[in-house]
C-alpha cells in the first residue's frame, strides 16, 4: 500500500479514537497520542519524509498536512465540547434549591467571663461603686512596691510573676522592669495616687497574668478588685458589703464566713468563703466536703500603703478585696476545667445561654 494510502487508515484510526472521547482524562490521551509534542503520530509521519520516494514525497506532503489539519481541528472541537458539558455539570451542583430549608444563623452569647464580670460590676454599682482599669504590663513599684512587698520578700514568691525582657538602649542603658501584672490591685494604687480623693469606692476587673498552670489556674485569668476609702470605715463595714454582694452574686441563702489570713497591702487580712452553690452547704464533692467555697480575699488597707500614696491614716480608713471571676464563672456553668473557658469552643456559649 501506499504511504498516502497508509495515511487514510490512519484518518480512519483517528475517527474511531476521536468519536469515543467521552471526558477529559480521554481528551488529553487523544491529544497526546497525536499532535504530543514529543511522540505524537503526527510528528512521525513528517520525519518519514526522507523516505518517501521523490516522485510521491509532494502528494504525500500535501496528505500528510491534510490530515495534520483534520487532527487538530477534531480536537479542539472536542475541547470545545466538553468544556461546555463541564460548564454545565459545574453550575448543576451549585445551582440553588430554593425549595430546601434555610440555615439557621447561630446567636451569639457573651462569654461566660464577660456575664459574671458584668453582673459583678452591675452589683458593685448599686453599692456606688465605680469601674476603674489599669495596664496589663505593671512595673515592680504598682505591682509590688507600693502594694507592702518589700524587696525580696518571700510574699513575692507567692505570685509566680512573669517579667518582661528589658529593652536595652543602643548605649547599653536598660529599660525599666515590667511584668505582666499578677493581680489587679496595683489598680488601687493607681487610684489612689491618681485624681481620685477619698471618699473613694472603686472596683477594678482585668486580666491579670501567672506563671501557674494546672485544671483550676491559667497563665491568664481574670480578676476584680474593690477599694473602698472613705473617714471611719471599718471591718464590719467591709463584712456588710461582702456578705450583700455574695448573697446577689449567688443566692439570697448564701452565708459567709471570713478566716484570717494575709496579704503585705491589707492588715488584718481574711479569707472569705461563701456555702457552696452546688450542696447548700451540705458537702459534696466541689467543695470537697467542707460545704464552703473560697472566693477572695480581703482585709483593711494597711496604713502604709496608704500613707505611700498620700492619703492621710490618721483620718482615713478602708478596705480593699480581690475576687476570681473565672472560678465563679466555672462554678456557675459548672466547668471543671479552665481551659475550656479560652479555648473558644462554641458549644460553651451554647451550654451558658440562658
Ligand atoms: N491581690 C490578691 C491576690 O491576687 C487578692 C486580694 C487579697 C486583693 C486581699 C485584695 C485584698 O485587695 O485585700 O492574691
Amino acid at each position: 500500500m501506499s504511504a498516502t494510502g497508509d495515511l487514510a487508515n490512519l484518518q480512519k484510526e483517528f475517527e474511531q479514537q476521536a468519536s469515543a472521547v467521552v471526558g477529559r482524562e480521554a481528551w488529553d490521551a487523544l491529544r497526546i497520542a497525536w499532535v504530543g509534542r514529543k511522540q505524537g503520530k503526527l510528528k512521525d509521519l513528517m520525519a518519514r519524509m526522507k523516505d518517501i520516494p521523490p516522485e510521491e514525497r509532494r502528494d504525500y506532503g500535501q496528505a500528510v498536512n491534510r490530515l495534520k489539519t483534520t487532527v487538530e481541528q477534531r480536537i479542539q472541537a472536542l475541547d470545545v465540547e466538553l468544556e461546555a458539558k463541564e460548564k454545565a455539570a459545574s453550575r448543576t451542583v451549585t445551582a440553588l434549591d430554593v425549595t430546601l430549608p434555610g440555615r439557621k444563623p447561630s446567636l451569639g452569647t457573651l462569654h461566660p467571663i464577660t456575664l459574671v464580670a458584668r453582673q459583678i460590676e452591675s452589683i458593685f454599682a448599686e453599692l456606688g461603686y465605680s469601674v476603674a482599669e489599669g495596664p496589663e504590663i505593671e512595673d515592680d513599684y504598682h505591682n509590688f512596691e507600693a502594694l507592702n512587698f518589700p524587696p525580696d520578700h518571700p510574699a513575692r514568691e507567692t505570685q509566680d510573676t512573669l517579667f518582661l525582657e528589658r529593652a536595652q538602649a543602643d548605649d547599653g542603658t536598660l529599660g525599666p522592669k515590667l511584668l505582666l501584672r499578677t493581680h489587679t490591685s496595683p489598680v488601687q494604687i493607681r487610684t489612689m495616687l491618681g485624681r481620685e480623693k477619698p471618699p473613694i469606692r472603686v472596683i477594678c476587673p482585668g486580666r491579670v497574668y501567672r506563671n501557674d498552670n494546672d485544671l483550676r489556674h491559667s497563665p491568664m485569668f481574670h480578676q476584680v478588685e474593690g477599694l473602698a476609702i472613705a473617714e471611719g470605715l471599718t471591718f464590719g463595714d467591709m463584712k456588710g458589703t461582702l456578705d450583700a454582694f455574695c448573697k446577689r452574686l449567688f443566692s439570697a441563702d448564701t452565708d459567709i464566713r471570713l478566716r484570717p489570713s494575709f496579704f503585705p497591702f491589707t492588715e488584718p487580712s481574711a479569707e472569705v468563703d461563701v456555702t457552696c452553690a452546688a450542696c447548700k452547704g451540705k458537702g459534696c464533692a466541689t467543695c470537697s466536703d467542707t460545704g464552703w467555697m473560697e472566693i477572695l480575699g480581703c482585709g483593711m488597707v494597711d496604713p502604709r500603703v496608704l500613707e505611700g500614696c498620700g492619703i492621710d491614716p490618721d483620718r482615713y480608713s478602708g478596705y480593699a478585696f480581690g475576687l476570681g471571676i473565672d472560678r465563679v464563672a466555672m462554678n456557675r456553668y459548672n466547668i471543671p476545667n479552665i481551659r475550656v473557658l479560652f479555648e473558644n469552643d462554641e458549644r460553651l456559649l451554647r451550654q451558658v445561654r440562658t
